[in-house]
């Protein structure tokens, strides 16, 4: 090995070193929540645990979006692809995690195709880690209607605006259809020179598309996860087995609960 070559490794391993040193003040910090644990014995409700933690999240605004989770889903092909959507509920006590997409796009080809998924919520502030894993039903029609109806009418234009997922030529395609879906339901203006209009209480009557709804998550495996000083985290994770009910549901067995190593 040449002398040159030898010096790029030693001050490449001394950045390396002193980026981690500086992230770990960083790190530091950016919260004062101290360092908790699970408790003990672990909880029988995990999904309640996580419904809680999602409340304090939202409780503390230190975020803008802590209902947000990636969830991920995979392809015929086996090939898992993972995004970020909005949480929209923790479902107690029969323990679904709710969220709302467009049926036609990728994720929702994909859950159609396998309707299995795992979410991860995190909240870096609170040294929380969530978890969860189950399977996917779509919402009932009267729920993803009654949702779609409290979401302002931009977002409703939106929603037939955009086949989620596919192709575009440009950007001006993307907003002449979403002027098209405002002509069509005869809206206010609409597109990124319309007037901003706030007005939640304005009645814009645009119905819910047939490929914008709802999906369950029915959790059959919760991981809790919480930070330690000096990455002696704390994890739980707990599974109970589903069985499909008569209302297109599933009903769990109680929680087994294992502590893992970090
Ligand atoms: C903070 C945030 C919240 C989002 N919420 C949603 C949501 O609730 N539903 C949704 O379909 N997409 C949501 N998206 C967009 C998705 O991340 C993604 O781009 C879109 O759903 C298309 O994903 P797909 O092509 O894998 O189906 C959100 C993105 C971000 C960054």
């Amino acid at each position: 090995m040449d002398s040159g070559t030898t010096y790029d490794v030693r001050a490449r391993w001394r950045e390396a070193h002193t980026h981690v040193i500086v992230s770990t003040d960083y790190h530091h910090s950016m919260t004062k929540v101290p360092f908790q644990t699970l408790p003990s014995p672990l909880p029988d409700e995990p999904m309640a645990v996580a419904a809680a933690w999602l409340a304090e999240a939202w409780a503390l605004k230190a975020q803008p979006n802590p209902n947000a989770m990636t969830l991920a889903t995979v392809g015929a092909d086996g090939r898992p692809s993972a995004r970020i959507v909005l949480c929209k509920d923790i479902v107690l006590p029969d323990g679904f995690v709710r969220f709302v997409s467009n049926y036609e796009s990728k994720k929702g080809v994909e859950l159609a195709h396998e309707p299995r998924a795992a979410i991860v919520l995190h909240w870096d502030h609170l040294h929380r880690q969530v978890r969860i894993e189950g399977h996917v039903t779509r919402s009932p029609e009267t729920e993803s209607e009654e949702y779609f109806q409290t979401r302002p009418w931009q977002s409703r234009v939106g929603a037939w605006a955009s086949s989620q997922s596919r192709p575009v030529d440009s950007r001006d395609q993307l907003i002449e259809q979403l002027r098209a879906a405002g002509r069509r339901f005869e809206t206010p203006p609409v597109g990124p020179d319309a007037p901003d209009d706030e007005r939640r209480d304005l009645i814009v009557h645009v119905p819910r598309p047939s490929n914008w709804g709802g999906y369950r998550l029915w959790a059959d495996a919760i991981e809790l996860w919480v930070e330690g000083e000096y990455r002696i985290h704390d994890r739980a994770r707990f599974e109970r087995v589903l069985t499909p009910d008569l209302n297109g549901g599933f009903k769990g067995t109680a929680w087994q609960a294992t502590r893992l190593q970090p």
